[in-house]
């Protein structure tokens, strides 16, 4: 009791205990195979790239969840363009109502499921906006007719007709020519994680569930295996 005490009394014994139980939790976890990997992003990454060469369209649409001032849930899907070290970077309209509820919760969820593969990612974590030279060259790789469209488009808020977005199309087209700038208000999304759950089916509804969870954007990772 004694020894025990005094070795979690000593920093530099009580890190190499806490090292020694985090190695021993990973072996006993058995994560391996499609889950096996000491980086979440990159396994997200070898799973879109799975999802690229299987799913028919848009492997990188992702359900965004958002909630509003009164707690009101919201979703719908975004595409996610980046996996960057750290992060997961998507973009939209600052002035939608997603991005007003992203501004103010400064929070939001995720999830894919690739219905081919039979697999789902979930992600939880803190937003910041990505409004520099990222989002810049990102908007120029866009289609001329896309970046236009970013422009005329006032997303979320009521639109009289069709008819009159393409008027809106037709004029801010004459306005910006062949090589308009990224619109101030629009831009990217960065969701740094504080928790991502690996998901693939199993047979008789034993899926396989791995938790990676961390007390910041900058802490250390944890996984977890979850029942179904
Ligand atoms: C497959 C798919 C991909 C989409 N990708 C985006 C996207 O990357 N950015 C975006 O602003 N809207 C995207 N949308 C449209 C959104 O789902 C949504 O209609 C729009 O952003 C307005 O949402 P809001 O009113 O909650 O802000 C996508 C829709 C689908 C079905």
């Amino acid at each position: 009791m004694g020894l025990t005490f005094r070795r979690l009394a000593d920093p530099l014994q009580a890190r190499q205990m806490l090292r020694m139980k985090e190695k021993v939790h990973q072996i006993m976890s058995d994560r391996g195979g499609i889950f096996a990997g000491d980086n979440p992003f990159d396994i997200a990454r070898l799973w879109l790239a799975d999802a690229e060469q299987s799913e028919p369209n848009d492997p990188n649409a992702i359900a965004l969840s958002t909630v509003d001032v009164h707690g009101m849930p919201n979703a719908r899907m975004v595409l996610l363009k980046e996996i960057e070290a750290n992060a997961f970077l998507f973009y939209t309209n600052y002035q939608s109502q997603k991005a007003q509820e992203l501004d103010q919760a400064s929070k939001a969820a995720f999830v894919v499921h690739w219905k081919s593969l039979r697999r789902q990612i979930r992600v939880r974590g803190v937003i910041e906006m990505e409004e520099g030279e990222k989002a810049d060259a990102y908007y120029a790789s866009r289609s001329l007719k896309s970046r236009l469209g970013a422009w005329a488009s006032a997303q979320s808020r009521p639109l009289s007709s069709r008819a009159s977005l393409m008027a809106e199309v037709a004029k801010i087209t004459a306005q910006m020519g062949p090589n308009p700038d990224r619109p101030p208000f629009w831009g990217g999304y960065r969701l740094t994680p504080v928790e991502i759950e690996f998901w693939a089916d199993g047979a008789f509804r034993l899926h396989d569930r791995f938790r990676w969870t961390r007390n910041g954007p900058q802490g250390t990772w944890t996984t977890n295996r979850l029942n179904p």
